[in-house]
């Protein structure tokens, strides 16, 4: 998947690499691009890994975002999963919207249903609950890899 994805990118326009599309932040767009599951080609660590309240977790950093500071459009999605790693209970996302530093820099969102694409818990820049989290490295990204 991912040689195709590189190769796609190569030949696409006379041998230059192509940044990654945008991730959207409309959250209804937002919602379709995560269903469509393309972020699963970022990378990412191999596993599900403990994360908070017995809950698993796996993150995908696009390739432009990385815990030492961010372009704008670089985004992050982390699949949330229960304690065995049976069933994905949500998707969390970042994407830069702004060049500052921080969470006024970033949209948030956050989505629990994964049929309703109009269903989230949180849509917006700098969302209370996440911000104060995410305001605690060099910009909003905290996976160290
Ligand atoms: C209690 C603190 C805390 C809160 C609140 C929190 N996060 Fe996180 N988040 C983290 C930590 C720590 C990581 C890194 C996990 C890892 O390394 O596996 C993370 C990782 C992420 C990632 C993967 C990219 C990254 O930064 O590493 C996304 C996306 C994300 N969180 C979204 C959200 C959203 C959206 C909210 C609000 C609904 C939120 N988080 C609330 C602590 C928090």
């Amino acid at each position: 998947m991912r040689t195709l994805l590189v190769l796609a990118l190569l030949t696409g326009c006379g041998g230059a690499i192509e940044p990654p599309a945008p991730v959207p932040t409309e959250p209804a767009e937002l919602h379709g691009f995560l269903a469509a599951g393309e972020y699963q080609a970022w990378r990412s660590e191999p596993d599900l890994k403990p994360g908070l309240n017995s809950t698993m977790h796996r993150v995908f950093l696009r390739e432009d975002a990385a815990i030492d500071g961010s372009p704008v459009g670089a985004a992050a999605v982390r699949e949330l999963w229960d304690a065995d790693g049976a069933e994905q209970l949500a998707w969390s996302a970042v994407v830069k919207v702004d060049p500052g530093e921080g969470p006024e820099s970033w949209f948030f969102y956050e989505t629990y249903d994964f049929d309703d694409r109009e269903a989230h818990l949180v849509a917006e820049v700098a969302a209370n609950g996440c911000a104060s989290c995410h305001a605690a490295e060099v910009d909003v990204i905290r996976t160290e890899y």
